[in-house]
Protein backbone atom coordinates (compact mmCIF):
# COMPACT_ATOMS: atom_id res chain seq x y z
CA UNK A 1 0.00 0.00 0.00
CA UNK A 2 1.51 3.57 -0.75
CA UNK A 3 2.35 5.71 1.77
CA UNK A 4 2.94 9.72 1.52
CA UNK A 5 5.68 11.22 3.45
CA UNK A 6 5.67 14.66 4.66
CA UNK A 7 8.68 17.35 5.88
CA UNK A 8 6.57 19.71 7.76
CA UNK A 9 7.20 23.47 8.73
CA UNK A 10 7.41 25.12 5.34
CA UNK A 11 5.31 27.95 4.42
CA UNK A 12 3.37 27.40 1.21
CA UNK A 13 3.35 29.88 -1.17
CA UNK A 14 1.37 29.57 -4.83
CA UNK A 15 -1.67 28.66 -6.58
CA UNK A 16 -3.85 25.57 -6.41
CA UNK A 17 -6.22 24.95 -9.35
CA UNK A 18 -9.70 23.36 -7.95
CA UNK A 19 -11.28 20.18 -9.34
CA UNK A 20 -14.32 19.07 -10.42
CA UNK A 21 -16.40 17.68 -7.35
CA UNK A 22 -15.80 14.35 -6.85
CA UNK A 23 -19.60 14.27 -4.48
CA UNK A 24 -21.40 15.81 -7.45
CA UNK A 25 -19.13 14.24 -10.75
CA UNK A 26 -20.49 11.05 -9.23
CA UNK A 27 -23.85 11.59 -9.24
CA UNK A 28 -23.81 13.22 -12.35
CA UNK A 29 -22.15 9.79 -14.15
CA UNK A 30 -25.65 8.05 -12.75
CA UNK A 31 -27.76 10.09 -14.58
CA UNK A 32 -26.47 8.78 -17.67
CA UNK A 33 -28.64 5.76 -17.06
CA UNK A 34 -31.74 7.46 -17.76
CA UNK A 35 -30.98 8.35 -21.10
CA UNK A 36 -29.90 6.39 -24.55
CA UNK A 37 -28.30 9.36 -26.05
CA UNK A 38 -24.86 10.99 -24.63
CA UNK A 39 -23.94 12.68 -21.18
CA UNK A 40 -20.77 14.33 -21.77
CA UNK A 41 -19.01 15.54 -18.47
CA UNK A 42 -16.31 18.05 -18.48
CA UNK A 43 -14.18 19.62 -15.52
CA UNK A 44 -14.03 16.19 -14.45
CA UNK A 45 -11.94 14.74 -11.16
CA UNK A 46 -9.56 11.74 -12.06
CA UNK A 47 -10.26 9.74 -8.91
CA UNK A 48 -10.65 5.77 -7.34
CA UNK A 49 -14.11 6.46 -6.84
CA UNK A 50 -15.10 8.03 -10.36
CA UNK A 51 -13.13 4.87 -11.53
CA UNK A 52 -15.46 2.70 -9.39
CA UNK A 53 -18.09 3.92 -10.32
CA UNK A 54 -17.47 3.87 -14.39
CA UNK A 55 -16.95 0.22 -13.44
CA UNK A 56 -19.82 -0.53 -12.57
CA UNK A 57 -21.78 1.50 -15.03
CA UNK A 58 -19.87 -0.64 -17.68
CA UNK A 59 -21.49 -4.00 -16.16
CA UNK A 60 -24.79 -1.85 -16.33
CA UNK A 61 -24.28 -1.30 -20.02
CA UNK A 62 -23.21 2.21 -19.95
CA UNK A 63 -19.90 3.40 -22.97
CA UNK A 64 -17.69 5.34 -20.57
CA UNK A 65 -14.82 7.45 -22.34
CA UNK A 66 -12.04 8.92 -21.13
CA UNK A 67 -10.49 12.04 -22.57
CA UNK A 68 -8.93 15.07 -22.34
CA UNK A 69 -11.00 17.74 -23.46
CA UNK A 70 -9.70 22.09 -24.02
CA UNK A 71 -10.21 22.48 -20.30
CA UNK A 72 -9.42 19.38 -18.72
CA UNK A 73 -10.52 15.75 -18.30
CA UNK A 74 -13.78 15.31 -19.75
CA UNK A 75 -16.14 12.03 -19.58
CA UNK A 76 -18.54 10.80 -22.29
CA UNK A 77 -21.04 8.38 -20.91
CA UNK A 78 -23.69 6.75 -23.32
CA UNK A 79 -26.48 3.50 -22.49
CA UNK A 80 -28.07 2.85 -26.06
CA UNK A 81 -29.52 -0.26 -23.36
CA UNK A 82 -29.56 -1.28 -19.97
CA UNK A 83 -27.58 -4.66 -20.28
CA UNK A 84 -27.76 -6.06 -16.64
CA UNK A 85 -29.92 -4.49 -13.68
CA UNK A 86 -28.14 -5.49 -11.12
CA UNK A 87 -25.50 -3.46 -9.29
CA UNK A 88 -23.26 -6.53 -6.99
CA UNK A 89 -22.03 -6.24 -3.23
CA UNK A 90 -18.91 -6.24 -4.28
CA UNK A 91 -18.84 -2.66 -6.40
CA UNK A 92 -21.64 -1.18 -3.81
CA UNK A 93 -19.29 -1.87 -1.02
CA UNK A 94 -16.71 -0.25 -2.49
CA UNK A 95 -18.02 2.53 -2.94
CA UNK A 96 -22.01 3.74 -1.11
CA UNK A 97 -23.08 5.86 -4.26
CA UNK A 98 -23.53 3.58 -6.34
CA UNK A 99 -26.68 2.57 -4.62
CA UNK A 100 -27.75 5.45 -6.48
CA UNK A 101 -28.52 3.63 -9.48
CA UNK A 102 -31.61 1.31 -8.08
CA UNK A 103 -33.38 4.48 -8.90
CA UNK A 104 -32.70 5.39 -12.14
CA UNK A 105 -32.26 1.46 -13.31
CA UNK A 106 -35.98 1.48 -11.91
CA UNK A 107 -37.00 4.21 -13.37
CA UNK A 108 -36.49 3.18 -17.07
CA UNK A 109 -36.50 -0.57 -16.79
CA UNK A 110 -38.72 -1.67 -14.57
CA UNK A 111 -36.90 -3.45 -12.35
CA UNK A 112 -33.24 -3.42 -10.46
CA UNK A 113 -31.42 -5.73 -7.52
CA UNK A 114 -28.74 -3.66 -5.81
CA UNK A 115 -26.95 -4.17 -3.47
CA UNK A 116 -27.19 -2.84 0.32
CA UNK A 117 -24.17 -0.78 1.00
CA UNK A 118 -23.68 -1.83 4.44
CA UNK A 119 -21.61 0.21 6.76
CA UNK A 120 -18.55 2.33 6.72
CA UNK A 121 -15.88 3.73 9.09
CA UNK A 122 -17.59 7.11 9.73
CA UNK A 123 -21.12 5.61 10.85
CA UNK A 124 -23.91 2.83 10.21
CA UNK A 125 -25.27 5.06 7.16
CA UNK A 126 -28.53 3.14 6.72
CA UNK A 127 -30.43 3.81 3.28
CA UNK A 128 -33.97 3.76 5.09
CA UNK A 129 -34.80 7.26 3.25
CA UNK A 130 -33.54 6.43 -0.21
CA UNK A 131 -35.76 3.09 0.34
CA UNK A 132 -38.76 5.50 1.78
CA UNK A 133 -38.71 7.79 -1.32
CA UNK A 134 -38.46 4.62 -4.25
CA UNK A 135 -42.04 3.70 -2.47
CA UNK A 136 -43.59 6.39 -2.52
CA UNK A 137 -42.81 6.90 -5.81
CA UNK A 138 -44.04 3.79 -6.62
CA UNK A 139 -41.91 0.93 -6.25
CA UNK A 140 -42.48 -1.90 -4.66
CA UNK A 141 -39.30 -2.92 -2.48
CA UNK A 142 -38.37 -6.56 -0.54
CA UNK A 143 -35.17 -6.88 1.11
CA UNK A 144 -33.51 -10.84 0.44
CA UNK A 145 -29.54 -11.80 1.24
CA UNK A 146 -28.30 -8.60 1.74
CA UNK A 147 -30.22 -7.24 -1.63
CA UNK A 148 -32.90 -4.73 -2.44
CA UNK A 149 -34.92 -5.87 -5.31
CA UNK A 150 -37.52 -3.02 -6.93
CA UNK A 151 -40.03 -2.76 -9.29
CA UNK A 152 -42.52 -1.17 -10.91
CA UNK A 153 -43.75 -3.08 -14.43
CA UNK A 154 -46.24 -0.23 -14.84
CA UNK A 155 -43.99 2.75 -14.01
CA UNK A 156 -43.42 5.31 -11.92
CA UNK A 157 -45.48 8.17 -10.31
CA UNK A 158 -45.37 11.41 -8.71
CA UNK A 159 -45.23 11.63 -4.96
CA UNK A 160 -44.90 13.76 -2.25
CA UNK A 161 -41.59 12.85 -0.77
CA UNK A 162 -41.20 14.42 2.90
CA UNK A 163 -37.99 13.55 4.52
CA UNK A 164 -38.23 13.38 8.40
CA UNK A 165 -34.16 14.19 8.50
CA UNK A 166 -32.40 16.05 5.73
CA UNK A 167 -30.11 13.14 3.09
CA UNK A 168 -27.74 14.22 0.44
CA UNK A 169 -27.78 10.24 -0.99
CA UNK A 170 -31.66 10.55 -0.63
CA UNK A 171 -32.30 13.84 -2.26
CA UNK A 172 -30.36 12.95 -4.67
CA UNK A 173 -31.23 9.60 -5.49
CA UNK A 174 -35.37 10.36 -5.42
CA UNK A 175 -34.32 13.60 -8.06
CA UNK A 176 -32.41 11.02 -10.21
CA UNK A 177 -35.70 8.53 -10.03
CA UNK A 178 -38.83 11.16 -10.01
CA UNK A 179 -37.52 13.05 -13.88
CA UNK A 180 -38.86 9.78 -14.94
CA UNK A 181 -41.99 9.49 -12.70
CA UNK A 182 -45.23 10.02 -14.28
CA UNK A 183 -46.88 13.23 -12.79
CA UNK A 184 -45.69 15.62 -10.35
CA UNK A 185 -43.12 14.77 -7.68
CA UNK A 186 -43.14 17.45 -4.46
CA UNK A 187 -39.66 16.51 -2.46
CA UNK A 188 -39.55 18.18 1.48
CA UNK A 189 -37.23 18.81 3.68
CA UNK A 190 -34.85 18.51 0.75
CA UNK A 191 -30.91 18.76 1.10
CA UNK A 192 -29.41 22.08 -0.57
CA UNK A 193 -25.97 20.76 -1.07
CA UNK A 194 -24.01 22.55 -4.36
CA UNK A 195 -24.05 18.97 -5.87
CA UNK A 196 -27.71 18.47 -5.64
CA UNK A 197 -28.14 22.11 -7.78
CA UNK A 198 -25.46 20.69 -10.36
CA UNK A 199 -27.24 17.06 -10.51
CA UNK A 200 -30.58 19.36 -10.57
CA UNK A 201 -28.64 21.88 -13.64
CA UNK A 202 -27.07 18.81 -15.47
CA UNK A 203 -30.86 16.87 -15.46
CA UNK A 204 -32.42 19.94 -16.85
CA UNK A 205 -30.75 20.37 -19.59
CA UNK A 206 -31.18 16.93 -20.30
CA UNK A 207 -34.61 18.36 -20.44
CA UNK A 208 -35.93 17.10 -16.98
CA UNK A 209 -38.28 19.80 -15.03
CA UNK A 210 -37.63 20.89 -11.77
CA UNK A 211 -37.47 23.58 -9.63
CA UNK A 212 -36.54 24.62 -5.88
CA UNK A 213 -33.03 22.96 -6.22
CA UNK A 214 -31.09 24.41 -3.32
CA UNK A 215 -34.06 25.08 -1.01
CA UNK A 216 -35.39 22.98 1.13
CA UNK A 217 -38.46 22.18 -1.51
CA UNK A 218 -37.82 20.76 -4.77
CA UNK A 219 -40.74 20.08 -7.51
CA UNK A 220 -40.22 17.65 -10.53
CA UNK A 221 -42.47 16.97 -12.84
CA UNK A 222 -41.85 13.81 -14.79
CA UNK A 223 -41.16 13.88 -18.67
CA UNK A 224 -41.46 10.78 -20.54
CA UNK A 225 -37.61 10.57 -21.84
CA UNK A 226 -34.47 12.68 -21.28
CA UNK A 227 -31.77 13.52 -23.58
CA UNK A 228 -28.31 13.84 -23.85
CA UNK A 229 -26.13 17.39 -22.90
CA UNK A 230 -22.82 18.38 -21.81
CA UNK A 231 -22.07 19.78 -18.46
CA UNK A 232 -19.15 20.81 -16.40
CA UNK A 233 -18.96 19.39 -13.08
CA UNK A 234 -19.21 21.71 -10.27
CA UNK A 235 -15.79 22.42 -8.19
CA UNK A 236 -14.86 20.56 -5.38
CA UNK A 237 -15.96 22.67 -1.89
CA UNK A 238 -14.42 20.24 -0.15
CA UNK A 239 -11.01 20.61 -1.94
CA UNK A 240 -11.44 23.97 -1.75
CA UNK A 241 -12.06 24.08 1.86
CA UNK A 242 -9.29 21.58 2.61
CA UNK A 243 -6.68 23.43 0.61
CA UNK A 244 -7.64 27.12 2.53
CA UNK A 245 -7.03 24.81 5.96
CA UNK A 246 -3.84 23.28 4.57
CA UNK A 247 -2.32 26.71 3.75
CA UNK A 248 -3.79 28.31 7.04
CA UNK A 249 -1.50 25.54 9.34
CA UNK A 250 1.44 26.31 7.15
CA UNK A 251 1.57 29.80 6.78
CA UNK A 252 1.91 31.46 4.06
CA UNK A 253 -0.26 33.16 1.22
CA UNK A 254 -2.33 30.25 -1.34
CA UNK A 255 -4.46 31.48 -4.07
CA UNK A 256 -7.50 28.89 -4.76
CA UNK A 257 -8.64 29.68 -8.33
CA UNK A 258 -11.62 27.99 -10.84
CA UNK A 259 -13.82 27.55 -7.23
CA UNK A 260 -16.17 29.51 -5.57
CA UNK A 261 -16.11 31.05 -2.18
CA UNK A 262 -19.66 31.27 -1.63
CA UNK A 263 -19.27 26.84 -1.01
CA UNK A 264 -17.23 27.46 2.00
CA UNK A 265 -18.71 30.79 3.56
CA UNK A 266 -19.46 28.68 6.95
CA UNK A 267 -15.76 27.59 7.13
CA UNK A 268 -14.62 30.69 6.15
CA UNK A 269 -15.94 32.40 9.05
CA UNK A 270 -14.94 30.04 11.59
CA UNK A 271 -10.95 30.87 9.79
CA UNK A 272 -11.74 34.17 10.13
CA UNK A 273 -12.80 34.25 14.03
CA UNK A 274 -9.61 31.89 14.37
CA UNK A 275 -7.45 34.47 13.09
CA UNK A 276 -6.76 33.61 9.05
CA UNK A 277 -7.34 36.38 6.63
CA UNK A 278 -8.97 35.47 3.79
CA UNK A 279 -9.95 37.28 0.55
CA UNK A 280 -13.14 36.38 -1.38
CA UNK A 281 -12.72 37.12 -5.17
CA UNK A 282 -14.66 36.33 -8.57
CA UNK A 283 -12.83 32.74 -9.48
CA UNK A 284 -11.98 31.40 -5.78
CA UNK A 285 -10.27 33.16 -2.85
CA UNK A 286 -6.93 33.43 -1.25
CA UNK A 287 -5.73 32.35 2.30
CA UNK A 288 -2.88 34.45 4.15
CA UNK A 289 -1.17 33.44 7.73
CA UNK A 290 2.13 34.90 8.62
CA UNK A 291 3.87 34.06 12.23
CA UNK A 292 0.72 34.83 14.40
CA UNK A 293 -0.71 32.23 16.71
CA UNK A 294 -4.62 31.37 15.86
CA UNK A 295 -7.22 31.26 18.22
CA UNK A 296 -9.18 28.45 19.13
CA UNK A 297 -12.95 28.44 17.63
CA UNK A 298 -16.10 26.25 18.24
CA UNK A 299 -17.62 24.32 15.30
CA UNK A 300 -20.90 22.33 14.97
CA UNK A 301 -21.22 20.49 11.46
CA UNK A 302 -24.57 21.00 9.75
CA UNK A 303 -26.11 20.31 6.43
CA UNK A 304 -25.17 22.84 3.99
CA UNK A 305 -25.48 25.59 3.85
CA UNK A 306 -23.94 24.93 7.65
CA UNK A 307 -20.12 23.85 8.58
CA UNK A 308 -19.77 20.88 6.18
CA UNK A 309 -18.99 17.95 8.33
CA UNK A 310 -16.73 16.66 5.33
CA UNK A 311 -14.48 19.43 6.74
CA UNK A 312 -14.68 18.72 10.25
CA UNK A 313 -11.31 16.56 10.76
CA UNK A 314 -9.51 18.93 8.85
CA UNK A 315 -10.67 21.82 11.02
CA UNK A 316 -9.56 19.84 14.11
CA UNK A 317 -6.41 19.27 12.53
CA UNK A 318 -5.94 23.41 12.27
CA UNK A 319 -7.37 23.49 15.89
CA UNK A 320 -4.53 21.10 17.29
CA UNK A 321 -2.08 24.39 17.32
CA UNK A 322 -4.40 27.03 18.43
CA UNK A 323 -4.10 28.94 21.82
CA UNK A 324 -7.03 27.72 24.26
CA UNK A 325 -9.60 25.02 23.79
CA UNK A 326 -11.62 24.24 21.01
CA UNK A 327 -14.91 22.52 20.69
CA UNK A 328 -15.82 20.44 17.91
CA UNK A 329 -19.71 19.07 17.66
CA UNK A 330 -20.19 16.25 14.90
CA UNK A 331 -24.32 15.98 14.50
CA UNK A 332 -23.98 14.11 11.28
CA UNK A 333 -22.33 10.83 11.19
CA UNK A 334 -21.79 8.99 14.59
CA UNK A 335 -18.65 7.84 14.33
CA UNK A 336 -16.63 10.45 12.83
CA UNK A 337 -13.75 11.12 15.06
CA UNK A 338 -11.19 8.42 13.86
CA UNK A 339 -8.58 10.86 13.40
CA UNK A 340 -8.50 12.14 16.82
CA UNK A 341 -5.86 8.87 18.23
CA UNK A 342 -3.66 9.56 15.17
CA UNK A 343 -3.84 13.68 15.34
CA UNK A 344 -3.04 13.02 19.05
CA UNK A 345 -0.34 10.68 17.77
CA UNK A 346 1.35 14.31 16.33
CA UNK A 347 1.32 15.33 19.51
CA UNK A 348 -1.97 16.86 19.59
CA UNK A 349 -5.05 16.92 22.76
CA UNK A 350 -7.55 15.81 21.96
CA UNK A 351 -10.52 14.50 24.31
CA UNK A 352 -13.49 12.80 22.60
CA UNK A 353 -16.45 12.22 24.23
CA UNK A 354 -19.77 10.91 22.16
CA UNK A 355 -20.59 13.56 19.58
CA UNK A 356 -18.06 16.16 20.86
CA UNK A 357 -14.31 16.53 20.48
CA UNK A 358 -12.36 19.10 22.82
CA UNK A 359 -9.33 20.19 21.45
CA UNK A 360 -6.75 21.98 23.35
CA UNK A 361 -4.34 23.56 21.68
CA UNK A 362 -0.37 22.95 21.78
CA UNK A 363 2.90 24.77 21.14
CA UNK A 364 4.03 22.33 18.41
CA UNK A 365 3.34 19.16 16.77
CA UNK A 366 5.68 16.60 15.96
CA UNK A 367 6.10 14.10 12.81
CA UNK A 368 5.60 10.20 13.41
CA UNK A 369 3.79 7.39 11.21
CA UNK A 370 0.00 7.77 11.11
CA UNK A 371 -2.48 5.77 9.89
CA UNK A 372 -5.56 7.07 7.01
CA UNK A 373 -8.74 5.58 8.32
CA UNK A 374 -11.24 7.04 5.54
CA UNK A 375 -10.54 9.73 3.07
CA UNK A 376 -11.06 13.28 5.19
CA UNK A 377 -9.51 11.92 7.91
CA UNK A 378 -6.58 11.16 6.08
CA UNK A 379 -6.47 14.58 4.66
CA UNK A 380 -6.60 16.11 8.21
CA UNK A 381 -3.74 13.79 8.72
CA UNK A 382 -1.67 15.56 5.62
CA UNK A 383 -2.70 19.35 7.04
CA UNK A 384 -1.11 18.25 10.82
CA UNK A 385 1.57 17.07 9.27
CA UNK A 386 2.71 20.21 7.03
CA UNK A 387 2.79 22.06 10.32
CA UNK A 388 4.50 19.18 12.60
CA UNK A 389 8.78 19.40 13.37
CA UNK A 390 10.16 16.82 11.17
CA UNK A 391 8.84 13.73 9.18
CA UNK A 392 4.87 12.18 8.79
CA UNK A 393 4.26 9.46 7.25
CA UNK A 394 0.69 8.54 6.31
CA UNK A 395 -0.23 5.37 5.52
CA UNK A 396 -3.43 4.01 3.48
CA UNK A 397 -3.26 6.76 1.06
CA UNK A 398 -5.58 4.68 -1.11
CA UNK A 399 -8.30 6.74 1.06
CA UNK A 400 -6.68 9.36 -0.12
CA UNK A 401 -6.91 9.10 -3.64
CA UNK A 402 -10.76 8.35 -3.32
CA UNK A 403 -11.33 11.74 -3.23
CA UNK A 404 -8.05 14.05 -4.05
CA UNK A 405 -7.10 14.32 -7.14
CA UNK A 406 -2.74 15.05 -7.65
CA UNK A 407 -2.87 16.02 -4.09
CA UNK A 408 0.87 15.77 -3.86
CA UNK A 409 1.44 17.84 -7.13
CA UNK A 410 -0.92 20.42 -5.77
CA UNK A 411 0.95 21.07 -2.27
CA UNK A 412 4.11 20.70 -3.82
CA UNK A 413 3.64 23.38 -6.48
CA UNK A 414 3.08 25.49 -3.21
CA UNK A 415 6.32 24.51 -2.32
CA UNK A 416 5.57 21.70 0.39
CA UNK A 417 8.12 18.90 0.45
CA UNK A 418 5.36 15.94 0.37
CA UNK A 419 6.51 12.28 -2.09
CA UNK A 420 4.70 9.40 -2.23
CA UNK A 421 6.35 6.35 -1.42
CA UNK A 422 5.19 3.13 -3.42
CA UNK A 423 4.50 -0.21 -2.18
CA UNK A 424 8.01 -1.55 -2.42
CA UNK A 425 8.94 1.05 -5.24
CA UNK A 426 11.35 4.35 -5.02
CA UNK A 427 9.70 7.16 -3.29
CA UNK A 428 8.47 10.18 -6.06
CA UNK A 429 8.49 13.68 -5.60
CA UNK A 430 4.65 15.13 -5.92
C1 LIG B 1 -22.90 12.56 1.27
O1 LIG B 1 -23.11 11.28 1.88
C2 LIG B 1 -21.43 12.63 0.93
N1 LIG B 1 -21.10 11.54 0.03
C3 LIG B 1 -20.59 12.54 2.19
O2 LIG B 1 -19.23 12.71 1.83
C4 LIG B 1 -21.00 13.66 3.14
O3 LIG B 1 -20.28 13.53 4.33
C5 LIG B 1 -22.49 13.58 3.42
O4 LIG B 1 -23.23 13.62 2.16
C6 LIG B 1 -23.01 14.73 4.28
O5 LIG B 1 -22.70 15.95 3.68
C7 LIG B 1 -21.38 11.61 -1.25
O6 LIG B 1 -21.94 12.57 -1.75
C8 LIG B 1 -20.95 10.47 -2.10
P1 LIG B 1 -26.42 11.82 3.94
P2 LIG B 1 -24.56 10.73 2.08
O7 LIG B 1 -27.39 10.88 3.34
O8 LIG B 1 -25.41 11.18 0.98
C9 LIG B 1 -28.29 9.50 7.67
C10 LIG B 1 -16.96 12.08 1.59
O9 LIG B 1 -16.00 12.02 2.39
N2 LIG B 1 -29.11 8.75 6.71
O10 LIG B 1 -26.67 13.29 3.80
O11 LIG B 1 -24.45 9.28 2.35
C11 LIG B 1 -26.79 9.17 7.54
O12 LIG B 1 -26.47 7.98 8.21
C12 LIG B 1 -18.34 11.57 1.98
O13 LIG B 1 -16.86 12.51 0.44
C13 LIG B 1 -30.10 7.91 7.18
O14 LIG B 1 -30.31 7.79 8.39
O15 LIG B 1 -24.96 11.48 3.43
C14 LIG B 1 -26.18 10.41 8.14
O16 LIG B 1 -26.18 10.30 9.54
C15 LIG B 1 -18.34 10.94 3.33
N3 LIG B 1 -30.86 7.20 6.27
C16 LIG B 1 -27.14 11.53 7.72
O17 LIG B 1 -28.37 10.87 7.37
C17 LIG B 1 -30.66 7.32 4.92
O18 LIG B 1 -31.37 6.65 4.15
C18 LIG B 1 -26.70 12.34 6.52
O19 LIG B 1 -26.27 11.47 5.47
C19 LIG B 1 -29.65 8.19 4.46
C20 LIG B 1 -28.89 8.89 5.38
Amino acid sequence: MDRIAITGGIRLEGVIPISGAKNSAIKLMVASLLTDETLTLTNMPRLADTRFLARLLQRLGVIVEEREGPAGAETVLTTPEILSTIAPYELVRQMRASFNVLGPLVARTGQAKVSLPGGCAIGARPVDLHLMALESLGARIDLHEGYVYAQAPRGLKGAEITFPSVSVGATEHALLTAVLARGETVIMNAAREPEIVDLAECLTKMGAKIEGAGTPTVRIVGVARLGGTEHAVTPDRIETGTYALAAAMAGGEVRLTRTRSDFVEALLQKMEEAGVEVERLNDGLTVRRDGERLSAVEIETDPYPGFATDLQAQFMALMTLADGESVIRETIFENRFMHAPELTRLGAEIAVSGGEARVRGVERLEGAPVMATDLRASVSLVIAALAARGETVVDRVYHLDRGFERLEEKLSACGARVRRIRDGGPSEEG
